[in-house]
């Protein structure tokens, strides 16, 4: 029983920024740090930090031959996560990012992908026996789509519970959507999903969205809304779920721990809404705190924040 992530790790090369800069705008930093993150690494880690004793979180991706893929894995090692099946690749270096955060909370993020796009769908195979015997699988979009497409077919071939967040956000087809379980979209990749132009949603104009995405594959919606929380839907029951009001230093990897919450929730037999209720307030708790894997909570920490 536990959790398999599939996806990317990156080292974060983070500045704080006052504003973020304009296009052609050169604005001055501070604080530069480099912070253990990717995706699906921390998902992993966020989700190493939260599950129960007993259970376990194990993580598939690639890393170069190089310091920064070394200290990614130990980065999740730490949080308690299994990285035996984290290779390297013979060609690529460990993926980075770079990260701009100004003193809102809000970010920039340009990643250059190495390692985690080397990563073909002829491998897939392979992970099988990573995926037997657990009971839900993450991913994201930092992989190759053919690749993700074969992971989550075979995830759910394993008899797992498939959840996809569309991150980075791009156009995916319904064959690859109908694999999932359960998508959790923000406004920007629900809306680019339908072919419609950003912009921020209430939760009243984001069922209409949910279900719209829910006809193009997957069985259950979570529209995440930033501060405003959540809407989720599974076709039956339609709900939305406030966030946690808190003071946001650094929204980096929020959309993440949300993902390990609600993945560590369902493979303890939480219901749904219970789930998406820990997942909130493990974002909330980690927009508190600035970076990556340094901001996921604890299990007692989002405990006492649910009281
Ligand atoms: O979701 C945040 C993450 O996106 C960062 O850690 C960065 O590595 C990019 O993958």
């Amino acid at each position: 029983m536990g959790i398999v992530v599939c996806g990317s790790l990156n080292m974060d090369f983070v500045v704080s920024v006052k504003v973020l800069p304009a296009h052609g705008e050169t604005v001055l930093g501070q604080n530069f740090q480099m912070i253990p993150g990717g995706k699906g690494a921390n998902q992993a880690c966020a989700a190493g930090r939260l599950i129960s004793e007993g259970a376990r979180v194990r993580m598939i991706g690639r890393i170069g031959h190089d310091v920064f893929g070394d200290h990614l894995k130990a980065s999740l090692s730490a949080a308690g996560v299994d990285v035996s099946a984290v290779t390297q690749s013979r060609s690529q270096p460990t993926g980075v990012a770079l990260i701009a955060v100004e003193s809102s909370g809000q970010n920039t993020i340009v990643v250059a992908s190495g390692a985690n796009m080397d990563m073909p769908a002829a491998d897939v195979e392979a992970m099988r026996r990573v995926f037997r015997g657990n009971t839900v699988a993450l991913f994201q979009l930092e992989s190759p789509l053919e690749t993700v497409k074969a992971a989550l077919a075979l995830a759910r071939e394993e008899g797992l519970t498939t959840i996809l967040d569309p991150a980075p956000a791009q156009p995916l087809a319904n064959d690859l959507l109908s694999q999932v379980d359960i998508l959790t979209p923000n406004e920007v990749e629900a809306l680019g999903l339908l072919g419609r132009t950003a912009s921020r949603l209430t939760p009243r104009e984001a069922a209409p969205i949910a279900e719209e995405l829910r006809a193009r594959g997957p069985r259950r919606v979570i529209l995440k809304l930033g501060d405003q929380g959540c809407f989720a839907s599974d076709g039956e029951t339609a709900a939305h779920y406030p966030g946690f009001r808190v003071d946001a230093v650094d929204a980096t990897a929020a959309g993440d721990t949300f993902n390990a919450g609600l993945a560590v929730g369902l493979s303890e037999g939480m219901s749904f809404a219970d789930a998406i209720r820990m997942a909130n307030a493990a974002a909330a708790i980690s927009v508190m705190r600035r970076g990556a894997q340094s901001s996921a909570p604890s299990r007692a920490e989002v405990d006492a924040l649910l009281g």
